[in-house]
């Protein structure tokens, strides 16, 4: 059975390998630093009958950031003030010999659970991810997440459209 918990000494997260080495290094080295440090959380899959340290089956780490008009769709950006808050995916990996198997489905659903959290307490106008190549894009494209105009490989994917696709009911104003 998996659950997704915040990145502890439970973990291990020495031989997560998602085929991209930057990606496992963050797990490695930082991630543990940047939440104590209150810069992002990272939160991890794993399969909880798993003897602890339980191995790193995906993860993803979630920051507040703020927004700029220029940056969002032209019709969002109308109806908003310049600068807006909201929060970033800042990444999202799944480990080589588990991707395929609706793992990174799971972590994006719980990512935009956090979202929706967040907002309830200190708003948010919806989530913007950095895909890493044109691969990782298709990948986000596909749960409605819209490039950002003229910065292909950022996208956003408002709170509304988090809401509606996990059937969240809530007060957007
Ligand atoms: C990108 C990544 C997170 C996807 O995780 P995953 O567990 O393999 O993906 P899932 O199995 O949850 O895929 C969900 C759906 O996306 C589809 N999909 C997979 N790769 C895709 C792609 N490149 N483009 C479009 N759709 C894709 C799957 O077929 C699946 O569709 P289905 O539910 O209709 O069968 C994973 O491959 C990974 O960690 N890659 C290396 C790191 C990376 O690129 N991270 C992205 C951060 S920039």
């Amino acid at each position: 059975m998996h659950r997704i918990e915040p990145l502890s000494a439970a973990h291990d997260r020495e031989t997560f390998s998602c085929g991209s080495p930057p990606l496992d290094l963050y797990l490695r080295q930082t991630a543990g630093q940047h939440a104590r440090k209150g810069i992002s959380r990272t939160f991890v899959l794993v399969n909880e009958t798993a003897p602890t340290p339980r191995p790193v089956l995906g993860y993803f780490t979630l920051n507040l950031c703020q927004a700029h008009g220029e940056d969002l769709p032209r019709e969002l950006a109308r109806r908003l003030p310049r600068d807006v808050p909201a929060l970033k995916l800042g990444r999202l990996a799944v480990a080589r010999d588990r991707q395929g198997q609706g793992l990174g489905r799971l972590l994006l659903v719980a990512a935009m659970e956090k979202v929706v959290e967040v907002h309830a307490s200190a708003g948010g106008i919806g989530l913007f991810v950095d895909a890493k190549d044109e691969t990782a894009r298709a990948w986000y494209q596909r749960f409605g997440f819209t490039p950002l105009p003229e910065q292909p490989l950022q996208l956003f994917l408002p709170l509304a459209t988090i809401m509606e696709a996990l059937g969240s009911t809530g007060s957007t104003g």
